[in-house]
């Protein structure tokens, strides 16, 4: 997180109408991707729109620590002269993720299949965070993992000095889980086959085509199965990063909930594994379009307009829609309490072992600003308050989690009373320009410790 010891707090005082573009910063999944397959390529990768913010700085530092030469040549603007496959040099040091669950669990898979040793930490978010899920397949290319009770990081991986293919079925739906197997297994002879019952972000897949490697996907009946054939010669590639849609969200959702707001996001990625958010926006009835519909480097993008819209009504989200809105659950609940009606998230306990465990970071702070919200294992119902707006008035905590801090000064944006966050010091791991941007639409945002 950032390097300012003590805690920021910041509270958003309602400031009306939010006017204006906002130019989001790079997909955060499709920047630690670019760093990482930019490393396991032969020769320099040209990387524009590079998110630049903490989490995958961490990764452009570990890609060094692997031995390729990552560089930062002005805003965005990066390179990478990568080692190819199986050329990963032995880190001297721990790598440190920081906050990044990606960014851990991409770089383990990567390495895994290389006879070398590294060790990973991260912050305290992060080191309680569980890495099972990744240690479980990378066993079976041969790996050896030594981590903390709980499979917690700090842990040691030793890489496969033989390393075999693998045929592996997600047990939780996880991009993460999906991308270090395959990344693993470039570096293992023979097929790696991955299997998951629901579709999760598929960059990973689509950007190893892009390099070069050989990649199938098919629907058969035990779910979507990717084959990869190992040892590729990854060639490098120009790769334009399109603007991140979970980072989108919150201005989008800030002008929804906001009298007589109207904003344009430009050039924002629009990969249907990721837009469960903006399907859910249109049922509950907001004001969104989509222009100028065009393809960057593989991703589908658009302009996204997004206008205040009165008169949101509650919805049921199902299951089968979790993974394609993984990360927009938090402001979806903000959203949720501006609509008429209750909104019921099922099938999310996933959100329990993110940056923090969302559902009850959620309910805590929804409750506390005057919200009627119910908790359970995997479900999250928020008691709408139309009409009557959100009270507002209170303190939410983060819990070192960038898009609880974000969700809640969307809020503030809007409510009654302001509503301040405990810390506003996560937000930088995947959104630095958030304060700049929001106020530069309107927004009023107080940094309290100034
Ligand atoms: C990500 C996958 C998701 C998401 C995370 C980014 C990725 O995590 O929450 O922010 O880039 O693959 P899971 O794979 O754990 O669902």
């Amino acid at each position: 997180m950032s390097s300012i010891a003590e805690p920021i707090p910041m509270a958003a005082h309602r400031a009306g109408r939010l006017s204006g573009q906002a130019q989001v910063p790079g997909d955060k999944s499709i920047s630690h991707r670019s760093l990482i397959l930019g490393a396991l390529a032969v020769g320099e990768t040209r990387i524009l729109g590079l998110l630049e913010g903490e989490d995958v700085l961490a990764t452009a530092s570990a890609m060094r620590a692997f031995g390729a030469e990552v560089t930062r040549h002005g805003d965005g603007e990066w390179s990478v002269h990568g080692v190819g496959v199986g050329g990963f040099a032995e880190p001297e040091d721990v790598i440190d993720c920081g906050n990044s669950g990606t960014g851990a669990r991409l770089l383990m898979g990567a390495m895994a299949t290389t006879s070398i040793t590294a060790t990973f930490t991260g912050d305290s978010s992060l080191r309680g965070r569980p890495m099972g899920r990744i240690t479980d397949p990378l066993v079976l290319f041969g790996a050896r993992a030594v981590g903390r009770t709980g499979g917690r990081l700090p842990m040691t991986l030793v890489g496969a000095a033989d390393p075999v293919p693998v045929r592996y079925t997600l047990p939780v739906a996880s991009a993460q889980v999906k991308s270090a197997v395959l990344l693993a297994g470039l570096n293992a002879m023979g097929q790696t086959v991955v299997i998951e019952k629901e579709a999760t972000r598929d960059h990973t897949e689509r950007m190893l085509r892009g390099f070069g490697a050989e990649v199938t996907v098919e629907q058969t009946e035990t779910g979507r199965t990717i084959t990869l054939t190992g040892y590729p010669e990854l060639s490098p590639r120009n790769i334009a990063v399109p603007r991140d849609p979970s980072s989108a969200a919150f201005p989008v959702c800030a002008a929804l909930i906001s009298e007589g707001s109207e904003i344009l996001v430009p050039a924002v990625g629009m990969n249907p594994t990721r837009t469960g958010l903006y399907v859910t926006l249109a049922e509950m009835g907001a004001n969104l379009e989509f222009e100028n519909e065009s393809d960057e480097g593989g991703e589908p993008v658009a302009d996204l307009r997004a206008r205040f819209s009165p008169g949101l009504k509650g919805v049921e989200v199902p299951p089968e829609r979790a993974a394609s809105m993984i990360d927009e659950y938090p402001i979806l609940a903000v959203v949720a309490a501006f609509a008429e009606g209750r909104t019921v998230m099922r099938g999310v306990g996933e959100l329990r072992v993110k940056e923090s465990d969302r559902i009850d970071a959620m309910a805590k702070g929804l409750e506390a600003n005057g919200v009627d919200v119910e908790e359970e294992r995997d479900t999250l119902t928020v008691h709408g308050r139309g009409a009557g707006g959100l009270p507002g008035g209170a303190r939410a905590e983060t819990r070192l989690d960038h898009r609880i801090a974000m969700s809640f000064l969307v809020a503030g944006m809007a409510a009654k009373k302001p509503v301040s966050v405990d810390d506003a010091r996560p937000i930088v791991t995947s959104f630095p320009s958030f304060e700049l941007l929001m106020t530069g639409l309107g927004a009023s945002l107080v940094n309290l410790r100034e």
